[in-house]
């Protein structure tokens, strides 16, 4: 990951857990003048990050904003593709809208796109999208697999066992289930949700966008109020703030992980992972599509990413797209 100068500086500040750094090592390191650095802490402070000055020994970070920012997502970030690039906007109309752009300008594999907020949020079926500010994760991962255009769904679901996995990995007082085909719950209520846009020509995809957006911080009273009996967030679960940053470069590396999966073994141990935390197989469920309503069990997910419900009389009928009640 190529940082700015200014990220280079907040990255070993975040890494330094809690010990000065000195302005010569520093400016040693990184090849620039004393000054330089100091112009640099002098910007940080100015977006919010506190630096106290320890005798003798330099400069120690004593505060943190709660920001996505590039040098705190690399913080964390173990992969070796996804997240690479990182397009970090405090204010954006949509994530989507802007992988778009850099997706048709030849982005790279696993760029991410991340905001603070999004004025123009697009949820599935042209659904608006709130991105409260700063308390959830707005972003977009561009991906550029080698498949037709048929096999785009699939992505969607890779998605869900990713954020599903990162999100159990991490915090350990709820279990997150997925339900059909992208929504991730907590005690019944959405934490998540996923949009996969495509750039495509007519045998081959061009880039998958990953649209996925997580409540994370919001407490109750953050939500608008037709929301507040179907949302949740993951710290009102956790019942703990949520290190957003930490989140999303995990996301990141079980993304990449089940990419690779997805592409070198097929779909079949991704099926075996959704099956595993989907809150949906099993269950009596309404499927309203564009067409019809369809009332039964969900038995399956195909090869494909279709979801398949037994009627009452015994008939399987598979579902491509379609709103779930439960
Ligand atoms: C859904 O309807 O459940 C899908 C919601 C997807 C929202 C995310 S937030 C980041 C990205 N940018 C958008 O405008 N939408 C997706």
């Amino acid at each position: 990951m190529t940082l700015s100068m200014k990220d280079e500086i907040l990255k070993r500040f975040l890494l330094a857990n809690n010990t000065p750094i000195s302005g010569q090592h520093l400016a040693d390191e990184l090849g620039i003048s004393r000054t330089a650095i100091w112009k640099h802490l002098q910007t940080l402070q100015e977006e919010g990050y506190g630096f106290e000055t320890i005798k003798k020994k330099g400069y120690l970070l004593s505060s943190t904003p709660d920001k996505v920012d590039p040098a705190r997502v690399t913080s964390f970030l173990t992969t070796e593709r996804f997240g690479q690039r990182i397009h970090y906007l405090e204010e954006c109309t949509s994530t989507q809208i802007i992988a778009h752009e850099l997706a048709k300008d030849g982005a790279q594999d696993g760029t991410l796109v991340i905001a603070e907020t999004q004025t123009n949020g697009k949820g599935r079926m042209a659904r608006p999208w709130e991105s409260t500010k700063g308390k959830g994760i707005w972003m977009t991962v561009i991906i550029r697999p080698n498949v037709p255009p048929s096999q785009a769904p699939q992505f969607t679901l890779v998605a869900a066992v990713a954020i599903v996995n990162a999100i159990k990995s991490l915090y350990k007082n709820f279990t997150p289930t997925i339900k059909w085909p992208n929504d991730i719950l907590i005690n019944g209520r959405k934490c998540t949700g996923i949009l996969t846009e495509m750039l495509a020509e007519m045998d081959r995809v061009e880039a998958l966008l990953i649209g996925i957006g997580i409540n994370a911080n919001q407490q109750l009273k953050d939500f608008p109020e037709s929301l507040q009996s179907i949302a949740t967030s993951l710290s009102i679960e956790e019942h703990e703030p949520i290190n957003r940053a930490q989140l999303v470069a995990t996301i990141l590396s079980y993304l990449e992980n089940y990419t690779n999966v997805y592409l070198s073994e097929g779909f079949l141990p991704i099926k075996a992972l959704w099956e595993e935390s989907s809150g949906t197989i099993g269950k009596r469920i309404k499927a309203t599509t564009l067409r019809e309503v369809i009332e039964g069990t969900a038995i399956g997910i195909t090869e494909s990413g279709v979801l398949e419900i037994q009627l009452d009389n015994g008939e399987i009928k598979g579902v491509y797209s379609a709103d779930i009640e439960l």
